[in-house]
C-alpha cells in the first residue's frame, strides 16, 4: 500500500535509508564483514577466484559497474561488468575460477537468467544479488545475496538500486578479507562508514522540495545530460535512465573525461547538465577536473546542477544550482547522490503529469528475451 505517498515511487525513495540498513543487518560482525550466505560458496572459492563478471540489465548493471570499482580496489580482482544479452550471445571466455555475479530485483529478468545459465554450464561460479526471495536466479546460482529492499512496485527501480550496491560492497569487503587484500582496520572502518550512509541519506531526502520547483521550471526541456567520474559515472547513467523512462525525455549520461571527446559538441545555450562532483578530499584529483568540466561547458551557456558535497565551495562559482550531499569517502557518494537524481527523474514525470509508477511501454519484471 502506497500509506500517503502520491505514488509508490515516493515511498519507495523514502525507503532507500531502510534498504541500505536492512541489506546490512546481520552482516557484520565484530565490524567486520560476514555475510552468511556466502558460506555456501566457501572461503576457498573467494580466495580461489581469479576474475569477476557482473552481468545485470538496466539499472542493476550500473549498479553494477559500482561494484567493479568496490571490489577491484579492494580485493584487488580483475572485474568487469557486460549487459546479459551481450554477454549471453557472444562467446565469452570463462573459467571454474571466473566467478560471475548476477544482479538482479526481481530475480525473473529472462536475459539475465539465460546469462546466468550459460554461465554455470560453461564452469564458472555463480553469485546472485537479488531482492526477490526464491526468485528463479538465485535457485540457478550457486548462492545469494539477498538485498533486502522490501517489494519494490513502482516500475523505476530506486531503493532495489541502493541496495544492490550496498550488497555489492558487502561482496567487496568479504573478499578483500577473504584474500587479505585490506587489513582489518581498513575494512572496519569502511564497515563503519556504510553503516552511517542511511542516516545520511536521511539527511538527503530533505532536499525534495527544492527538486520539486527545479523539476516544474525544467518540465519542457527536452535533453538532459548527466556527468560523472569514477562512482560517479554509473550515477550519472542512472540519473539519465530515470529521466528516459519517467519522463519520456532524451538523456544521457557520460563519464565526465569524455566530454572533450565528442559530447561538449552538444553542449548549447540553455542546455540542462547536472554534474555528479567528486569530494575535494579525494586524493585523485578527480574533483579539480571536473570542476574545470563545469567551467567549460557552463562558458558555452549550459545550465549546471552539481550534486557536491557539503563545504565545497569550488562549485559555487560555476554551478547554476548546487544540490548538497553530507560528506562521505568516494564510494559511498553513489548512495547519497543517487537519491536526488531519482527523485528529480519522479517530479519532472509528475510535472508533465505522467504516471510515475507505471511509465508506457515497461513492465516491472522483463521475462522475455
Ligand atoms: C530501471 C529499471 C530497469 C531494471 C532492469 C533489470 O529503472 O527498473 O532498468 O533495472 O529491467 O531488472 P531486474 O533488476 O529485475 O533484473
Amino acid at each position: 500500500e502506497k500509506g500517503g505517498w502520491s505514488s509508490f515511487m515516493a515511498k519507495e525513495i523514502s525507503e532507500e535509508p531502510e534498504a541500505i540498513a536492512k541489506t546490512i543487518l546481520g552482516r557484520v560482525s565484530d565490524g567486520l564483514v560476514h555475510v552468511p550466505e556466502l558460506d555456501a560458496l566457501g572461503d576457498d572459492v573467494l580466495r580461489g577466484i581469479d576474475r569477476v563478471l557482473i552481468i545485470a540489465c538496466g539499472t542493476a548493471a550500473y549498479a553494477g559497474l559500482v561494484g567493479k570499482y568496490a571490489i577491484e580496489q579492494w580485493a584487488r580482482v580483475p572485474v568487469d561488468v557486460e549487459l546479459a544479452h551481450e554477454f549471453r550471445y557472444r562467446d565469452p571466455v570463462l573459467s571454474t575460477s571466473t566467478l560471475v555475479i548476477s544482479v538482479s530485483q526481481s530475480g525473473e529478468t529472462m536475459d539475465t537468467l539465460m546469462a546466468v545459465k550459460f554461465a554455470r554450464e560453461a564452469g564458472a561460479r555463480t553469485l546472485s544479488i537479488c531482492n526477490t526471495q526464491g526468485a528463479t536466479i538465485p535457485r540457478e546460482s550457486d548462492a545469494v545475496i539477498y538485498t533486502h529492499a522490501g517489494p519494490e512496485v513502482a516500475v523505476a527501480s530506486t531503493k532495489a538500486f541502493v541496495a544492490q550496491i550496498t550488497a555489492m560492497y558487502l561482496f567487496g569487503l568479504q573478499l578483500a578479507q577473504a584474500r587479505a587484500t585490506l587489513d582489518d582496520e581498513t575494512v572496519r572502518g569502511l564497515v563503519a562508514e556504510l553503516q552511517e550512509v542511511p542516516e545520511k541519506l536521511t539527511k538527503v531526502l530533505e532536499v525534495g522540495d527544492r527538486i520539486r520547483e527545479l523539476a516544474h521550471w525544467m518540465a519542457d526541456t527536452r535533453s538532459v545530460l548527466f556527468l560523472g567520474r569514477h562512482v560517479g559515472y554509473p550515477v550519472a547513467l542512472e540519473g539519465a535512465l530515470k529521466l528516459k523512462e519517467l519522463a519520456y525525455i532524451h538523456a544521457e549520461g557520460f563519464a565526465a573525461g569524455e566530454l572533450k571527446h565528442g559530447p561538449i559538441a552538444l553542449i548549447e545555450p540553455g542546455q540542462v547538465v547536472f554534474v555528479i562532483v567528486p569530494s575535494p578530499r579525494d586524493e585523485r584529483s578527480l574533483h579539480a577536473k571536473v570542476v574545470s568540466n563545469i567551467q567549460e561547458i557552463r562558458a558555452r551557456g549550459a545550465r549546471v546542477i552539481a550534486i557536491a558535497e557539503e563545504g565545497d565551495v569550488a562549485v559555487l562559482p560555476h554551478a547554476d544550482e548546487v544540490i548538497r550531499i553530507p560528506l562521505a569517502s568516494p564510494f559511498f557518494e553513489p548512495l547519497l547522490a543517487v537519491v536526488p537524481l531519482h527523485i528529480f527523474g519522479m517530479e519532472l514525470a509528475a510535472a508533465k503529469g505522467l504516471d510515475v509508477d507505471q511509465p508506457r511501454n515497461l513492465a516491472k519484471s522483463v521475462t522475455v528475451e
